[in-house]
């Protein structure tokens, strides 16, 4: 007997803001439940855990933007995302939301654990605060004029227009984006987790993870080597767990008003979601088998974005606490574009699971994805790919394979597996490499090569067309019987098998596979959704104590001469073009009908983070009257003088000519021109914007400039003399 490892796994909880979409799917839950599902084939002790993440400022902000409670978005989310993963076949053990008691009452346990021990730092520090809405304001709710480009709606951040990043004590006449009040400074307690005390702890023990994947060890190695800094994990804002008042009362502050971060909460719920799990199991001390007993292995599938949190903040938190399992690996994935651009929900460029679901079978987004994830780099999806990967490989692969052995079986062997009689090289060589491939697949997805597995699964159908081909039954089934049943035999015992290696990435087609086949029962790579939490631990036949067929059986004869089959079916049909260019029409008009599939090949990419939200063209703006745009006095003007404004980055001041006089400008052009570059160039100004002071200089007036989405800037100019009206 193998020694039974156990393992848990988790997925990043996604946030319940907003649906699931393909970025989600490739980055954390379908190598996830690849892995998981693999490892219930083996009989393995695994669950896997995930949830929404339902507390955070990305809640509250959207939920301000609908005008609905922040309960309420989730309550909305929380189903649909649920009820998603479960149409797509990820399958959880368990999925819990963090607005759970269980999850309140364990993360405030943690926080005040943390306090006692004294691992926190707390410190009072001038704030943001509204007077109005009476609350502290996240950076994200300040607005004010930029210091740098006069922007007057630059946020508390960053400065939407000039990129420059700010903090709102930079901003010039700051005020509140809720209220629109002016901001008021207040003192406001907080605690901070000390990463930079925690470093030397965390950075002993990444040390010994010298096969995790690259690109996290070298994420993780940069914020090592920077040096980490301690960080704030206490908010005032009114959503999300409380600060617990014991750890408060130590702290000498009251508690109220005051949230835990998200990204403290968060991965408790993990924990939590396994205390519900137990419980809901009737075995509610159960969880701590999988996050207190060290022969557990604790894995984390997550997306590059999520590294730090998992590999330093998480970590050092359990440290801390003392008395858990640390990650035993964290196989992150990188990002998806699609069809060659950044995917970008705020810009409409997603595919959305619960759209894809209403269109497709979930197996072959599944398989597409699958041979598609962002494993060691980023990954482009695209449409195209999709129906060539269903077409080429699904269907004409694999489908056909099923499709011809099934056919003949049926025509030709009245419906019954032929024996093998006096069999061949040709017949054992395939019998031997089937053999192979349980364990080449299965130490691929053990190792986090999702990929692999995946090319490697649908090889043994490429070795099964292949070898029908090259033993031609179709000749055979009239010059030699016997040879012919071989072949289908042979062709039969390889689809039994492929049943259970493919089960992990195509769960429904290889369910009904297996029933075309007829097949002894295999044992189940999901859990059945016997609660809404869908954990029904025990497998119906293994409780029945039935044997059951798992993955190592896979490249054994499993089908017995003379074993009736099932009916055949058609696996796979093919994706018409109609079905394709109806995703991409649904793709190009979420996103602003842009056009853009097809005629972006080789583009790399956008610049914009999508969490910034800026979209790769602005909207266009309100229509005005002539009287307003005639408001605007537009000249024609020189430049005379340019020269850096010291100690910034971007700004210029230019001495320029509108013909009646001479005006000192600002502007934020720096970092792509040369001051010199500029001397005598013929700009547009806006001549009649209220002159105001920048890093104490007054800037009277703002060059017209058009900016392209990558950020690059070109003057407006034209050839009219110095003072001429543009209009
Ligand atoms: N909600 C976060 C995101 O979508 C992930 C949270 S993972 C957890 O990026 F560990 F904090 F739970
Ligand atoms: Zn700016």
């Amino acid at each position: 007997m193998r020694p039974q490892a156990r393992t848990l796994v988790t997925s990043a909880l996604p946030y319940a803001n907003g649906p699931i979409h393909i970025g989600h799917l490739a980055g954390a839950y379908l190598p996830a439940d690849l892995f998981v599902r693999y490892k219930r084939l083996r009989a393995e002790d695994v669950i896997h855990i995930c949830g929404s993440d339902e507390m955070g400022v990305a809640i509250m902000v959207r939920a301000r933007k609908e005008g609905i409670k922040p309960q309420d978005l989730v309550d909305r989310f929380h189903p649909l995302i649920r009820e998603s993963f479960a149409r797509f076949g990820i399958s959880f053990d368990y999925y819990g939301r963090t607005t759970s008691d269980v999850h309140r009452q364990t993360s405030q346990a943690f926080f005040n654990k943390l306090a006692e021990k004294g691992t926190f730092v707390t410190r009072s520090e001038r704030q943001p605060y509204d007077p109005v809405e009476k609350m502290f304001l996240a950076d994200r709710f300040v607005v004010g004029t930029c210091p740098n480009c006069g922007n007057e709606n630059a946020h508390g951040d960053q400065c939407e227009r000039c990129g420059t990043s700010l903090s709102p004590s930079e901003l010039i006449d700051p005020r509140s984006t809720l209220s629109d009040a002016a901001l008021e400074w207040r003192d406001t307690v907080h605690w901070y987790l000390p990463l930079d005390r925690l470093q030397g702890e965390v950075a002993e023990w990444i040390a010994t993870k010298k096969d995790w994947k690259p690109n996290v060890l070298g994420q993780v190695g940069s914020w090592l080597n920077e040096g980490l800094r301690d960080r704030a994990i206490t908010r005032d804002v009114p959503w999300g767990v409380p600060v617990p008042q014991e750890a408060a009362d130590l702290a000498g502050v009251n508690a109220e008003g005051k949230v835990i971060y998200v990204w403290f909460d968060a991965p408790i719920g993990y924990i939590s979601a396994t205390k519900e799990w137990a419980a809901e199991m009737g075995q509610p001390e159960r969880w701590r088998d999988y996050w207190q007993d060290e022969n557990t292995s604790l894995v984390h599938f997550i997306g590059k974005d999520n590294i730090v949190f998992h590999c330093v903040m998480f970590p050092a938190m359990l440290m801390a606490h003392g008395g858990f399992v640390l990650p035993t690996d964290v196989p992150a994935n990188e990002f998806l574009n699609i069809e060659g651009r950044k995917l970008s929900t705020s810009r409409g460029w997603a595919v959305w699971l619960h759209e894809y679901l209403d269109a497709f079978e979930p197996d072959l987004l599944r398989y597409a994805l699958a041979t598609t994830l962002p494993e060691t780099k980023d990954a482009d999806f695209s449409w195209a790919d999709f129906q060539a990967r269903v077409n080429n490989e699904l269907a004409d692969v694999l489908g056909n394979f099923v499709n011809r052995t099934m056919t003949f079986a049926t025509r030709y062997f009245d419906g019954r597996v032929p024996p093998l009689v006096d069999p061949q090289p040709v017949d054992t060589d395939v019998l031997e490499s089937i053999a192979a491939f349980p364990d080449v697949i299965g130490t691929a997805y053990g190792s986090y090569r999702t990929r692999e597995a995946v090319f490697q699964t649908i090889a043994l159908a490429r070795i099964g067309n292949k070898y029908f081909n090259d033993t031609e039954p179709w000749n055979t089934r009239k010059t030699d019987t016997a040879r012919c049943g071989n072949t289908i035999h042979v062709s039969l015992q390889l689809l039994a098998s492929l049943s259970i290696l493919m089960d992990p990435v195509l769960p429904f087609s290889a369910r009904r596979l297996r029933e075309m086949l007829n097949m002894p029962a295999v044992r189940d790579s999901a859990r059945h959704a016997s609660s809404p939490h869908g954990a029904d631990h025990v497998d119906q036949a293994d409780q029945a104590g039935q044997d059951v067929l798992g993955w190592d059986d896979a490249g054994r004869s499993l089908l017995a001469p003379g074993h009736a089959l099932g009916t055949p079916e058609i696996l796979f049909t093919k994706v018409e073009d109609d079905a394709i260019a109806a995703q991409v029409k649904l793709l190009e008009d979420a996103a602003g009908g842009q056009g853009v599939v097809g005629s972006v090949a080789g583009d790399g990419g956008e610049v914009e983070d999508d969490a910034a939200g800026a979209p790769a063209y602005e909207e266009a703006k309100e229509t005005i009257t002539f009287d307003q745009f005639s408001a605007l006095d537009l000249r024609m003007a020189t430049v005379l003088e340019a020269e850096r404004v010291p100690k910034t980055d971007k700004l210029l001041r230019l001495e320029i000519d509108v013909g009646y006089e001479r005006r000192q400008v600002l502007s934020g052009v720096a970092e792509q021109f040369d001051p010199e570059s500029l001397i005598g160039r013929r700009v547009v100004v806006v001549a009649n914007l209220k002159p105001r002071k920048i890093r104490g200089l007054e800037s009277h007036g703002m060059l017209l400039l058009a900016e392209d989405p990558d950020g690059t800037l070109h003057f407006v100019g034209s050839d009219g003399v110095d003072g001429s009206v543009v209009r």
